[in-house]
């Protein structure tokens, strides 16, 4: 005890003081350093500090508590924890006997042992060799050197970012203003052909061609960096409340990221931030520091290979990765059993787009994602001998849960007749049954009739494969013969239903009031027909001719939403596509179907916000939005309308957007709005899909009073009375058995409440309400919802 007391001065003393004190010492700080100050040691208590105060520089030890090892770095000055952004020699620290000097010939020289440990030449002629900090956290010296064109890990505000890269610390990832790579090479995401420029303090990442990314705390100038981590994932970082705080990041889903697994891996995550590495069944461990796997059991191609399904696994590199289209999950695995090279596996893609990915050669770059659109599963090659099964399942629950026409839309043949296709597509279908392991004979039979019947209604044989099509407006004009047959009325234009000369239905939406001119509006447009999700409309086509602006959908048979769930008789006064069918023959939607509505359209706003390279707001969440297809699929309308105006008000994104009852509290202030906002406005549609009313409405009259706030109604029922069944549909009300329902209830209403939270903040992620609503994560109890704000537009 008394040794240790009398350690302790000793041990502070040496080697060298812990920089917080050197900072308090401001006798110490200089604004510059030249040849009169040289040499500067790591044992002097000295920083150079910028001209206003906001950015350090000087020794630092290698780890945060004391180390023998140092590097001559810049930070921000006075932010706890430290925050270095810069280092001189960070792949080769030096230890307390070096020093730095400008020497007399005007060079900046770090001496470790007589070596320049300094990373890059930086000298300056004469008597400008002077060492300096600018505001922006550039350290300059001389005339031409700064820091700011050998970026480490870290781009400040205003730094240039084109022409320079980003190095992760263990160098294995980089970023060159385009892309993010592995290895020098392999791409792993790409900021879509507009390349960085710069970063403001405000948050707002400029790119090329006048795009931008905005972080998703946007408006106030606060410390900012733009770091690119070990874990190769690029992150956008503020300061505020004595912490940094991730406000945007290039990969939400670690496990894409190429490099972190090795070959024959694959790369799973736990939710949070961190991610590890399997082996496939059939293989095992080969290289455990690499993460690399190996087969158990060569395998004699092709006589003794089979299959196993891993599903949700992608493996997303191997350089001979062929992308093919297959009419049938039969055809893609005859296409890999006749490949010409080794062919490890095959990926096939139940959606209906036919996809069928050869992995030829090797299998790299695999992970697990049981994401937000996925009916995509890997099947991996092995002996026949081999005894392991997959564990990697799931599939079929998901494909339960969603549409069941997702299961069977078939890939169209080039050139055949009805009868031929129709075989085809009842073939693929039962294939698709057999896989997922749902067949058995007598079912088929039963399915054979309703898949006929679905395939015919839904037109499938005719889904086209490419990219959205131009039409001309004398096209357009003879599909909907002159715009004659109207079905709606939405907040974007006039909805028409037509009929393609290819027989498909379609409904054509003429657009009022959009920006910019026909190459924007091509480029907007191809975006949004890239939007491929089972919940998602559509978009095949359209037109810009005159001045004209229209887009033309898939035709979604029944009509949206609301006019299944509200029957007040009094028409909606909200804009939508109008129904034809009149209220009272409309079916009632049973607890099943309003579950798997929830679901479908809560992955589809996932998959926007999280699978599309921009953050995609839809930013009109309602049920006049939700269109509900054969079966009663959802299928959300309107997506990426909302980037068509974007020019006009990209900040402050006027009030006119939303709809009242379903805007996010932060509308209504002049917050950035962020994918949350449309999180509220989902929240409160599954409020409305379990109660059947209205959200502003109640027992047919219009509540205007300003206590009223139907979510915070809702919790009370429900948590604090105990008494769901009042905030229950009554048109179905009856058919609520506690047994049966209460969970699938419980969830929808539990997410609704968290959706609902007024601090954006608060709310969860778009992918995280469908794990709840799937419920593979834990919901935990929700706060009472309350408004401090309401937009009253
Ligand atoms: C570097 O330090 C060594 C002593 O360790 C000294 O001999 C040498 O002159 C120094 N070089 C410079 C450029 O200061
Ligand atoms: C630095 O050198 C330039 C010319 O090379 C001269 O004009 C200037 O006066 C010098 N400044 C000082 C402070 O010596
Ligand atoms: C990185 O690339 C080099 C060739 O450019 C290659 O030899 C090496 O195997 C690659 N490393 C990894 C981990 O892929
Ligand atoms: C697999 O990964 C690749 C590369 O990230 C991606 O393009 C592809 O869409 C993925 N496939 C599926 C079915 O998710
Ligand atoms: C990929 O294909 C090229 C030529 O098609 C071939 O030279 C190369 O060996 C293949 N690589 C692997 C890993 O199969
Ligand atoms: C499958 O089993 C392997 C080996 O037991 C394990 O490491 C892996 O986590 C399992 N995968 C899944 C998806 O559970």
């Amino acid at each position: 005890m008394s040794l240790s007391l009398l350690l302790l001065p000793l041990l502070l003393a040496i080697p060298a003081p812990p920089p917080a004190l050197a900072q308090a010492a401001a006798a110490n700080n200089i604004s510059s350093f030249s040849s009169s100050d040289s040499p500067w040691g790591p044992g002097q208590d000295r920083i150079l500090l910028s001209p206003n105060a906001v950015f350090a520089a000087g020794f630092q030890p290698l780890l945060p508590n004391a180390s023998a090892l140092f590097t001559f770095s810049v930070w921000y000055h006075g932010l706890s924890p430290l925050t270095v952004v810069w280092s001189a020699n960070a792949g080769s620290p030096v230890n307390a006997s070096a020093s730095l000097v400008v020497t007399r010939g005007g060079q900046l020289f770090l001496n470790s042992s007589g070596v320049n440990r300094w990373g890059t030449n930086a000298t300056a002629a004469g008597n400008s060799s002077v060492l300096s900090l600018r505001d922006d956290g550039d350290l300059v010296f001389g005339a031409s050197w700064g820091s700011f064109r050998f970026p480490g890990d870290t781009f400040l505000p205003s730094q240039p970012m084109n022409e320079t890269k980003l190095f992760s610390k263990n160098g294995r990832f980089s970023f060159d203003s385009a892309s993010l790579l592995f290895n020098g090479t392999e791409a792993y995401w790409t900021a879509g052909g507009n390349n960085f420029l710069n970063l403001d303090d405000k948050g707002m990442i400029s790119q090329e061609n006048g795009q931008s990314i905005l972080s998703a705390d946007f408006g106030d100038a606060v410390p900012r960096r733009l770091t690119l981590a070990d874990d190769g994932n690029l992150r956008l970082f503020s300061y505020s409340q004595g912490q940094w705080t991730m406000v945007w990041q290039a990969m939400p889903e670690l496990c894409k990221i190429h490099g972190l697994c090795g070959r024959n891996s694959i790369c799973m995550s736990d939710g949070a931030n961190a991610t590890y590495c399997v082996c496939p069944p059939g293989f095992r461990s080969s290289a455990p520091g690499n993460y690399e796997c190996e087969r158990k059991i060569p395998v004699a191609r092709p006589q003794s290979a089979k299959f196993l399904r891993l599903d949700f696994v992608n493996f997303t590199g191997g350089l001979n990765q062929t992308n093919q289209q297959a009419t049938n999950y039969s055809d893609c695995l005859s296409k890999c059993l006749s490949a010409s090279s080794n062919c490890e596996g095959f990926m096939f893609n139940y959606d209906g787009t036919g996809r069928c990915v050869l992995q030829l050669g090797q299998l790299l770059y695999g992970y697990w994602s049981p994401g937000t659109d996925t009916a995509n599963a890997m099947f991996l090659m092995v002996d026949q001998s081999e005894t392991d099964e997959s564990n990697f399942t799931g599939l079929t629950t998901v494909l339960e849960t969603t549409c069941p026409i997702n299961v069977t839309l078939p890939f169209p043949p080039d050139e055949s007749n009805a009868t031929t296709r129709n075989i085809v597509i009842i073939c693929t279908l039962f294939a698709a049954e057999l896989i997922t392991g749902m067949a058995f004979f007598s079912a088929f039979l039963k399915k054979y009739i309703k898949y006929r019947n679905m395939a015919q209604t839904l037109g499938l044989e005719l889904l086209p494969a490419g990219g959205p099509k131009r039409f001309t407006l004398a096209e357009i004009k003879a599909a909907t013969k002159g715009f004659s047959d109207q079905i709606g009325r939405g907040g974007f234009g006039d909805v028409y239903k037509g009929e393609l000369n290819d027989k498909r239905v379609v409904a054509v939406k003429c657009l009022k009031n959009v920006a910019g001119g026909d190459a924007e509006f091509w480029a907007e447009v191809t975006i949004i027909a890239r939007m491929h999700h089972l919940n998602l409309v559509r978009l095949w086509g359209f037109c810009a001719e005159k001045g004209q602006r229209i887009l033309v959908y898939e035709y979604v048979p029944n009509g949206s939403l609301d006019k299944f769930l509200f029957r007040s008789g009094r028409p909606a006064e909200l804009g939508g596509e109008t129904g034809e069918v009149a209220d009272n023959q409309k079916p009632t939607l049973d607890w099943g179907v309003r579950y798997r509505i929830a679901l479908g359209v809560a992955r589809a706003i996932a998959y926007l916000h999280e699978e599309c390279l921009e953050w995609v707001l839809h930013c009109d969440i309602k049920p006049e939005n939700i269109l509900l297809g054969d079966d009663f699929c959802p299928k959300i309308s309107d997506f990426g309308l909302a980037k068509l105006r974007k020019k006009e008000d990209m900040v402050s994104m006027s009030r006119i957007r939303g709809t009242r009852g379903y805007m996010a509290p932060e509308w209504a202030k002049t917050d950035q709005i962020t994918p949350k906002a449309d999180v509220y406005s989902f929240g409160m549609v599954l409020l409305e899909i379990v109660s059947g009313v209205r959200n502003f409405e109640m027992q047919g009259s219009l509540l205007d009073s300003e206590d009223w706030y139907f979510p915070g109604w809702a919790f009370d029922k429900a948590f604090k009375e105990m008494k769901v069944e009042d905030i229950l549909d009554r048109q179905i009300k009856h058919a609520y058995d506690d047994r049966v329902h209460f969970k699938l209830v419980d969830r929808m209403v539990k997410t609704a409440m968290w959706c609902l939270q007024d601090r954006p903040e608060l709310r969860p992620s778009m992918g995280k309400v469908a794990k709840m609503l799937e419920g593979t994560v834990e919901i935990m109890e929700p706060r009472k919802p309350t408004i401090f704000y309401l937009g009253d537009d």
